[in-house]
């Protein structure tokens, strides 16, 4: 196969923190010497106890041992916050870009610690105590990572939830953690229109009398019910507490936050990370892979209730001092200028953004994007999804004016920071490959029977061993925990992806193996879709799988079986669309829903997902082994039904 291979742009090389003899030494050195390597990796942060431990890691089939740097203390919101305001007190930490074009916000580092002060101190008038959990359910304003710093400040561990999930949703996951608090706003904006959040908490929280305090952040304005006892305005909280709260110091591994994210089965993981690692990979390897330069401007697009805004938004970039940009809206409203349009304002040296985006703003031309200057990028990032070479090579000409690296870098919720990514100065770029391994991972590919692959080959994607970053554990749950990661190829952590080494040493994600799909760069589990659509009185039963999107990667297809008498109409249909927004949110609208008289089981009742899969994604002959489908027939059904309502849709 031909092979575009982008080298190292000269300048670049000459001049980035990492170039391609420091990666290929550094890389060595933190194999053979990972004490060494992440003890000096560690001075990126201010510890108030300083760590004389700096490893201790065990992935053996009878223990999982994660700890790093585990006697030293220091704490996140100093390090992201108090060590800027020294001396660059009044520059900006956040230019912020609310949904409406002209709305602006410029928040200095002397601003947000007050912010953070303040709510650090109206916290602990609330009875936060270190370790307590706070749940945060906000848009992209600043007052969503003021309450991410608050908590730390304290020892408080945060949990955002992202604000596009609906009040089931949240439900689910303030109970799961047990917050006795919540910090939300009256509404968010989303393309102009309003999206009900307190009214989302209310519903929310009708069935959780354990959350005592609501803080509400005022966003549009508008009038919103408030609970006398329980709810109280954000600002007004903030106004009557002192202007003083010292950094607490917690161990580097009492807990940080918590994240929750969709696995295989209907309940989503909190995947728990504490404070020292994590910062310290965050940290390190914003400041490497995006070779940044201090007084370059970050614009990262993630919303803050994502991994990708905790770590290379909010806790890499504000451990390094960056300014960043923080964007309440979407790409395509008013027009899909409104990226580049921010990217000229602020002169943006660093961009950071999905496939899914890149792919849904080239279907508009090169237009919006020539309208705007964009000389002062400089880095551009990919995160999410496998990017593929087509969006990438616009990405990279059309945004990038030909002369910036992409960095595709692959990780996941658990973690914490990046795993593969090329770096700018040392990494000739592939489009579609998350190239090389940071420092300190050492991947591995293993067969299914858990040979593992050397050279070039193919393989379930694993890791060796461990790194800073890495989540601890699954909140309340050890045992998931243990089963999900580290069950399946005993001696390794295994991401539940595929992917490939070329011969060049390149790795080339090739997707998820197991029951999670990735829509638009965020992961659903099927069955937490599968759990929804049964919810609704009319189904007897469901099943989920992905199929290809052009814009959105993956979409859902769901085959539904209805109770006996039930007739199959479009007005089901969007009924039971209704049901999966309400149970989880908008993110999860089923692109498809064809109708099942009955679902293909082998035997003992399992669905046979690997057939449906083939189906939703148009391959109506190859089903593979169809030896354990209990009725054919129920098979061939499908298809004709499939099929039918494609062509007809064709038409
Ligand atoms: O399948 C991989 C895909 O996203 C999954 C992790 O999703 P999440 O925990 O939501 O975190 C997303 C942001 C870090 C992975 O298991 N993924 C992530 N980055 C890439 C990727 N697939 C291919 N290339 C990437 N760069």
């Amino acid at each position: 196969m031909t092979q575009h291979v982008f080298p190292i742009p000269s300048a670049l090389a000459a001049t980035a923190h990492v170039d391609r003899q420091t990666y290929q030494d550094l890389y060595q050195r933190s194999l053979d010497d990972p004490d060494g390597f992440w003890r000096e990796q560690a001075q990126i942060l201010d510890w108030v106890k300083p760590f004389t431990s700096v490893k201790n890691t065990r992935y053996s089939p009878d223990a999982v041992t994660i700890e790093w740097f585990a006697d030293g203390t220091l704490n996140a919101s100093f390090n992201c916050l108090d060590r800027h305001a020294q001396g660059r007190g009044n520059e900006a930490a956040i230019l912020w870009e609310g949904d409406t074009p002209g709305d602006t916000r410029k928040v200095t580092w002397n601003d947000l610690r007050q912010q953070v002060i303040r709510l650090a101190n109206a916290l602990k008038k609330l009875g936060v105590r270190k370790g307590d959990f706070v749940s945060i359910y906000l848009p992209v304003v600043p007052e969503a990572i003021a309450a991410m710093l608050a908590c730390a400040r304290i020892g408080a561990v945060h949990s955002v939830v992202f604000s596009g999930f609906s009040a089931d949703a949240l439900a689910g996951r303030i109970e799961d953690c047990r917050s006795r608090v919540l910090i939300t706003a009256d509404e968010g904006l989303r393309a102009g229109k309003h999206v009900p959040l307190k009214k989302n908490v209310d519903a929310a929280l009708e069935n959780l009398p354990f959350v005592e305090h609501v803080l509400v952040v005022r966003r549009t304005g508008r009038d919103v019910p408030m609970r006398a006892g329980r709810d109280r305005w954000y600002d007004e909280a903030l106004a009557e507490v002192p202007d003083e709260c010292a950094p607490v110091a917690v161990g580097a591994e009492d807990p940080l936050f918590v994240l929750y994210t969709s696995g295989s089965t209907g309940k989503p993981k909190g995947m728990l990370h504490t404070t020292g690692g994590y910062l310290v990979h965050a940290a390190a390897s914003f400041r490497a892979m995006f070779d940044y330069r201090p007084g370059d401007i970050h614009f990262c697009t993630a919303d803050v209730g994502w991994v990708t805004a905790h770590t290379y938004l909010i806790y890499g970039p504000l451990a390094n001092g960056a300014t960043i940009v923080l964007f309440e809206g979407v790409p395509t409203w008013p027009d899909s200028s409104r990226w580049w349009q921010i990217v000229e304002t602020y002169k943006v040296n660093i961009f950071y953004t999905a496939p899914t985006a890149i792919r849904s703003l080239m279907r508009d031309g090169e237009g919006p994007v020539r309208q705007h200057d964009l000389s002062s990028l400089r880095v551009l990032g990919s995160v999410g999804e496998p990017i593929n070479p087509e969006a990438w090579l616009w990405y990279h000409e059309v945004v990038g004016g030909g002369r910036c690296p992409i960095v595709d870098t692959y990780w996941q919720t658990e973690t914490g920071a990046v795993l593969l990514c090329p770096l700018p100065g040392a990494t000739n770029l592939k489009p579609g490959s998350a190239t090389k391994p940071f420092f300190g991972v050492r991947p591995a590919l293993l067969g299914s029977d858990g040979t593992l692959v050397e050279g070039e080959g193919a393989g379930n994607l694993c890791f060796a061993d461990s790194w800073p970053g890495q989540a601890r554990t699954i909140l309340g749950d050890r045992e998931r925990f243990l089963n999900t990661y580290f069950s399946t190829f005993p001696g390794y952590y295994f991401t539940g992806d595929g992917a490939r080494r070329d011969a060049d040493g390149d790795y080339w994600i090739t997707g998820r193996l197991d029951d999670v799909i990735n829509v638009s760069g965020h992961r659903l589990g099927t069955v937490e879709v599968e759990s929804a659509l049964a919810s609704h009185p009319s189904v007897a039963e469901a099943a989920v799988v992905g199929m290809p999107h052009e814009i959105k990667g993956q979409g859902i297809f769901a085959f539904v079986t209805l109770k006996e008498g039930i007739a199959e109409n479009d007005d089901l249909r969007r009924d039971l669309i209704q049901v999966v927004r309400t149970r989880i949110g908008p993110i999860a609208t089923p692109d498809r829903i064809e109708w099942a008289p009955q679902l293909p089981k082998n035997r003992s009742g399992k669905i046979l997902r690997r057939i449906l899969t083939r189906i939703a994604a148009g391959d109506y002959e190859n089903h593979g082994d169809t030896s354990t489908v209990a009725d054919p027939a129920v098979v061939a059904e499908i298809v004709r039904r499939v099929q039918e309502s494609t062509n007809s849709s064709a038409l």
